[in-house]
């Protein structure tokens, strides 16, 4: 399988470091034998249609800063676009960020990438957030895969869940903590007496908060997880737009320690149902829903399962990195089948 990396931040870096280290689990167990001709970041790019070096890459990316001084197969003059458009390869992983409320440069590089008949993987909520139904389309009208599992939950199964639980079922509502850094902030909040501000910073010493942790606060992040969730989980055809949300800042240290007396937290909850909503709602101590610290849950209630709840790490490079493989070994097994389909139609 032959990747492109677009973006060689957080994520794609512990891809690298994982599919190095579990090469051979992969393939003898999945038949995966990935190998990165390419990799961009906002500097710079790499490509070698033999493959690139992956202990080479991070080592250069952590001296130089960029992977535009990998020896002898820098190519200045190709940008992100060029190689997504011109180098021949299986899977476009793409793992830029969405900086505020544009979706770019992620969304360019997800349709260029479908319409070159790429598969791709990706991590980035904002594209999918603004089109994820003409995305999907886009997929299937060029006969490739569109996978995101590292969108919502990170290392939590929650879309490979939904793809599984729907067969059959119907799935009536998603609700759930789909962002650790608001839970790591109110949770500590509550636990340790102490205001946002301050909670806020030790969220940004642990790496758990960014420098401008303002999507997170405003429940930007977890509005664009919700539609992904709901698209997915209820079929809708929603975006952004459809989504009410209020975040936590106006949350006083007051209103936590009131919760705190009625044996609740307070938790920024995502719910889908007739609405898509995002707004802290007072949790009590018994609910499934109650994770600490930087934890996620989500619980699907389904027409004939009832309720499934799933809690785990929402982030994380390693964590984000297993999804990614997850989706992989999606996109392989796919293709082993079409190859297998053709075959017998001939
Ligand atoms: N980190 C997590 O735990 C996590 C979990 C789930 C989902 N995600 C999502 O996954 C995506 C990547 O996250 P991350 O943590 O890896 O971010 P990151 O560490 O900030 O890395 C982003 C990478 O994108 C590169 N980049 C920016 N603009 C680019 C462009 N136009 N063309 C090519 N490369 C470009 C950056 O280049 P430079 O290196 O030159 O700056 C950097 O390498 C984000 O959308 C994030 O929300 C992250």
């Amino acid at each position: 399988l032959k990747l492109i990396l677009i973006g060689f931040g957080v994520v794609n870096q512990s891809l690298t470091k994982v599919l190095s280290q579990k090469s051979n689990d992969l393939l003898r167990k999945y038949g995966l034998k990935p190998k990165i001709v390419a990799v961009t970041d906002s500097q710079g790019t790499a490509i070698n249609p033999e493959g690139l070096d992956p202990e080479l890459l991070l080592r250069v990316k952590q001296l130089k800063g960029t992977v535009g001084s990998y020896p002898r197969f820098s190519q200045p003059s190709m940008n992100s676009i060029d190689v997504i458009e011109n180098v021949d390869a299986d899977v476009v992983v793409e793992a830029t960020p969405t900086l505020g409320g544009d979706p770019e440069p992620g969304l360019s590089h997800i349709r260029k990438a479908l319409i070159a008949k790429r598969h791709v993987v990706t991590t980035n909520k904002g594209p999918l957030a603004v089109a994820m139904p003409t995305l999907l389309n886009l997929a299937s009208k060029n006969d490739v895969r569109l996978r995101f599992s590292g969108t919502v939950g990170a290392a939590i199964p929650i879309l490979d869940l939904i793809e599984k639980c729907a067969k059959g079922d119907k799935i009536v509502s998603v609700s759930g903590i789909l962002n650790g850094t608001t839970n790591y902030i109110l949770t500590r909040m509550a636990e340790a007496e102490i205001e946002m501000k301050e909670a806020l910073k030790e969220a940004q010493r642990l790496g758990y908060a960014e420098r401008d942790p303002s999507c997170d606060l405003s429940g930007l992040d977890t509005a664009r997880k919700l539609v992904i969730l709901a698209n997915l989980a209820m079929g809708k055809q929603a975006s952004i737009k459809d989504v009410e949300f209020t975040g936590i800042e106006n949350i006083t240290l007051n209103d936590v320690l009131e919760a705190k007396k009625a044996s609740c937290m307070i938790k920024l909850i995502g719910s889908a149902s007739d609405r898509l909503k995002v707004e802290p709602v007072k949790i009590s101590y018994n609910s499934l829903l109650c994770v600490r610290g930087a934890m996620n849950a989500i619980t699907l209630k389904s027409e004939l399962g009832g309720e499934i709840t799933l809690i785990g790490k929402g982030a994380g490079g390693p964590e984000t990195a297993s999804a990614i493989i997850r989706d992989l070994i999606e996109i392989k097994c796919s293709i082993t089948e079409s190859i297998a389909r053709g075959k017998i139609l001939q």
